[in-house]
């Protein structure tokens, strides 16, 4: 928002589109979550890859601002700007990004990175900190999502976490994964069975590490589905670090995580043109402020939910618009008319919110606050 800009008092009346979240859907976001984590006596370590904002950064840490997730050196300088401490870098780490880990290591009480690669590891082990204090290391570890991650039933594995444990100048953590397999996942208890399956093989390479003399620290793992459902044997995990869960979409729904009420961001648009002879209308909303993720998964009802309007279904979209028809009934223009205001929740968070420079707060109808997230990388 231009500093000259007022800023808008009710949610009707901001710039279409703009980018929505409803501060009472995320206050109650964050505390289930904490509870959760409360509950099964594990650590929340929650990412900020969804908003990246200092305000939902703090809530999500409860005030502490510390022990926090990120994925962009960006956002590891930009929240060390902003006073948060002990922040993990989840990222597979090469070579060329070791100097900005240095200054944030140098800069922050608690600075953490994560291996998955002999090179990786051969390039910490050959370049120091440089102050006499050690980098701090998890090992990634893939459970069967074949992302990142070394295989977590592999000689590898075992041997990068050795290297990690016994090198003098790092400090071994333990082992995070990205449980993103959750996401094939539908309902709770199927959300549960993949957290059960995860867990056990998680708690497997612990032992084999122990058996050969590795002493494995911390046990992290980290997904919306899987932290929101999770097996009562996650309990045996240290640390949870789920990022999504805040604003939730309609992915998240879909899988069984939410409900549409727990979704806390809303893309506002209008109707800009209708196209009667084709049943269709257009929005002042293409890709670039709803973004194309869940376009190619061809849902019948498409990706994105117009809140309040079941029958509407996101056809396509071009730059800054979007094509709004039905599934086959006919569209009633009157319920539509130009210039009116539509409602979209998402279908993946993360990629919406990526989109705008400012996110409009509300309570209810009222504007109470615009943050705006750090962009870059
Ligand atoms: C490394 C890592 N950890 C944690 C998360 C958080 O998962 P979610 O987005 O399901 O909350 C992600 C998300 O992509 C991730 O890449």
């Amino acid at each position: 928002m231009a500093a000259e800009d007022k800023c808008p008092e009710t949610i009707y009346d901001v710039k279409t589109p703009s980018f929505l979240v409803d501060i009472d859907v995320i206050k109650r976001n964050v505390t289930r979550m904490k509870e959760t984590c409360d509950r099964l006596g594990v650590q929340l370590r929650p990412h900020m890859k969804t908003h990246k904002t200092v305000e939902l950064g703090e809530m999500m840490t409860n005030g502490t601002k510390k022990c926090v997730v990120v994925s962009t050196l960006d956002e590891a300088e930009f929240y060390a700007t902003h006073g948060f401490d002990d922040i993990l870098y989840a990222y597979p780490i090469t070579q060329q990004k070791l100097d900005r880990c240095r200054r944030l290591a140098e800069k922050l009480e608690k600075f953490h990175m994560m291996v998955e690669s002999p090179e990786s590891m051969e390039a910490l082990k050959t370049t120091p900190r440089g102050d006499n204090k050690n980098w701090s290391v998890y090992l990634e570890i893939d459970l069967g999502l074949g992302r990142t991650g070394v295989e977590w039933d592999s000689d590898l594995a075992l041997t990068l976490a050795a290297e990690a444990a016994n090198c003098p100048s790092i400090d071994f953590l333990g082992l995070y994964v990205h449980s993103g397999d959750s996401y094939l996942a539908r309902g709770p208890d199927s959300i549960r069975q993949s957290g059960r399956k995860n867990t056990d093989k998680l708690l497997q390479l612990k032992v084999r590490l122990a058996e050969a003399g590795v002493t494995c620290p911390s046990l992290c793992m980290g997904s919306t589905p899987g932290c929101s459902h999770p097996d009562d044997s996650m309990a045996q995990l240290d640390c949870f670090s789920p990022g999504n869960y805040v604003f939730h979409d309609t992915m998240q729904m879909r899988i069984g995580t939410c409900e549409e009420s727990d979704i806390a961001c809303r893309v506002i648009c209008r109707v800009i043109s209708h196209k009667k002879s084709q049943n269709k209308m257009s929005i002042d909303a293409g890709f670039l402020a709803i973004s194309h993720d869940g376009m190619e998964l061809g849902l019948a009802e498409g990706p994105v939910i117009f809140q309040g309007h079941p029958e509407l279904k996101l056809l396509g979209m071009c730059q800054e618009l979007g094509s709004v028809g039905t599934q086959g009934t006919p569209l009633d223009f009157s319920k539509y008319p130009i210039g009116s205001l539509l409602f979209i929740y998402p279908h993946h968070s993360c990629a919406t919110a990526a989109l705008y420079k400012n996110y409009y707060i509300h309570s209810g109808e009222k504007i109470v606050g615009v943050w705006r997230p750090t962009r870059g990388w």
